[in-house]
């Protein structure tokens, strides 16, 4: 097979090394976008008089024949033919003729890439904020089927004071909401046309870059034709923006991986996303929460692969910017993957209320309680959380926790204690009073859901 670019060559590359430098193999995953791309393309040039209108309608038909066979996943591609615009060109002057041969005119590989993954990534980015809004959908309603579950809530992973169940699910929501925010920001830059900035310096063609940009829903154009086909910043900022969210869903897997263990019991995952052991039968493996944990590596991975890949490139293209596609590909899967996998495991999740509670009357997560009690009658807080710690040692030696101590022990560590102090030790109290604004507190929780329902409400 001919290469395109074959008058500067006397011999081919062997097939091996074609292989190695070709991206047909990953940037097939454009092909809509290029599409779309060489359509914008070509109206240009046929309003600008740089083609003919006759002759931008034969590529017009071609490119529309293209597209209907790209949808069907019935155009082949051939590794000699390198990367996807070098195959649709090719298909298209098959279907052509000679015509299809006038599409790159004004135009170069470099700012057609470039202008592919901007058009890519802003449908994918526009997906991801979707699907994000979709988790936080189902964090919300089942915060709000647990305003009243209180849980232990933890620091350094020790029982620290207990807390709403919706609360603590609550604190995802947050996180979520900064993610879409960042993704929804970084469409302000990833929606900019490089199209028209040609292999790097521009072009002698009375081309219209504002016009291919409107046609392509483009907000605007790169001011600077080597910045525009040199620029990654945009993948970069999906690839960050990608590694927070992961972070955060990494550390609510750990959350499910621990909660549904026989040590905590708080939730069990629906069978639907758990696997079993192909040899202990008793087995129930939080498989899918794991995987999200272990995915989180490779969405790194990809940000760090890609900054690499940069650092050291003068302008503009090189082909190590080739290297850009599949990190970002692959992230979008994991992604994409892992936010409607999360969705569903909240949906279906049971939460084991009781558990839950029974695990805050076994601890001394309520001693805070106590100091509290003290230093609400005036005792300097560090003298009542003296007190309360050596009453705590008290229930330690003796095997059992604050409740169990009658009056008398606590009157003997100071006498301010009262009989109303069992009620302030009951953990469901303990959260209920906890109402400084963001707190744990039911009202406050239940104000958090109804803020929340309203943001959700507004994108
Ligand atoms: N396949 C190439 C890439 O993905 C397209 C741009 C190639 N440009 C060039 N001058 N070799 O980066």
């Amino acid at each position: 097979m001919k290469k395109l670019w074959g008058g500067r060559f006397t011999k081919s590359a062997e097939e091996w090394v074609d292989e190695f430098g070709a991206s047909i193999s990953f940037d097939k995953e454009l092909v809509l976008e290029d599409i779309e791309g060489s359509m914008a393309h070509v109206a240009m040039l046929s309003k600008t008089g740089i083609i003919t209108e006759d002759e931008a309608e034969k590529i017009k038909t071609g490119l529309q024949q293209l597209k209907g066979k790209a949808a069907k996943d019935e155009l082949a591609y051939s590794v000699k033919l390198e990367d996807i615009h070098l195959n649709l060109e090719s298909h298209l002057t098959e279907l052509t003729g000679p015509v299809g041969g006038k599409l790159h005119t004004a135009r170069s590989r470099n700012d057609q890439v470039a202008t592919d993954m901007h058009l890519y990534l802003r449908k994918q980015v526009k997906l991801i904020v979707e699907l994000i809004q979709e988790m936080q959908e189902e964090l919300v309603t089942q915060a709000e089927k647990n305003v009243e579950t209180i849980m232990p809530g933890y620091t350094h992973l020790q029982r620290a004071q207990p807390i709403s169940f919706g609360h603590h699910l609550m604190a995802y929501f947050w996180m979520l909401e900064r993610d879409k925010e960042r993704f929804s920001e970084s469409l302000k830059r990833i929606n900019l046309s490089p199209l028209g900035a040609g292999a790097l310096a521009g072009t002698t063609f009375p081309i219209d870059r504002e016009y291919t940009a409107e046609l392509l829903g483009f907000e605007g154009i790169y001011e600077n034709s080597l910045d525009a086909v040199s620029d990654r910043d945009f993948i970069l900022e999906f690839l960050s923006s990608s590694s927070i969210l992961m972070m955060h869903l990494s550390r609510l897997s750990e959350e499910f991986i621990l909660w549904s263990s026989q040590e905590f019991q708080f939730i069990e995952l629906d069978d639907s996303f758990a696997t079993g052991s192909s040899i202990m039968p008793q087995k129930k493996n939080p498989d899918m929460a794991e995987l999200i944990r272990g995915k989180t590596g490779r969405v790194y991975g990809n940000l760090m692969g890609l900054l690499t890949v940069l650092k050291g490139l003068p302008l503009a293209y090189n082909k190590d910017m080739q290297e850009d596609k599949e990190g970002m590909f692959d992230t979008v899967k994991t992604v994409t993957g892992s936010l409607k996998i999360f969705a569903g495991m909240i949906r279906t999740m049971k939460v084991k209320t009781e558990q839950m509670e029974k695990a805050t009357k076994n601890d001394f997560s309520n001693a805070t309680e106590l100091a509290d009690y003290l230093s609400d009658k005036g005792i300097p807080f560090r003298e009542a959380h003296e007190i309360v710690g050596k009453l705590v040692l008290v229930c330690v030696q003796k095997g059992c926790f604050l409740g169990d101590l009658p009056l008398e022990e606590f009157k003997n560590a100071h006498s301010l204690f009262e009989e109303d102090i069992y009620q302030v030790l009951d953990p469901y109290t303990a959260v209920k009073r906890r109402n400084s604004a963001g707190g744990t507190g039911f009202k406050q929780v239940s104000i958090a859901i109804e803020k929340a329902k309203e943001s959700l409400g507004a994108t």
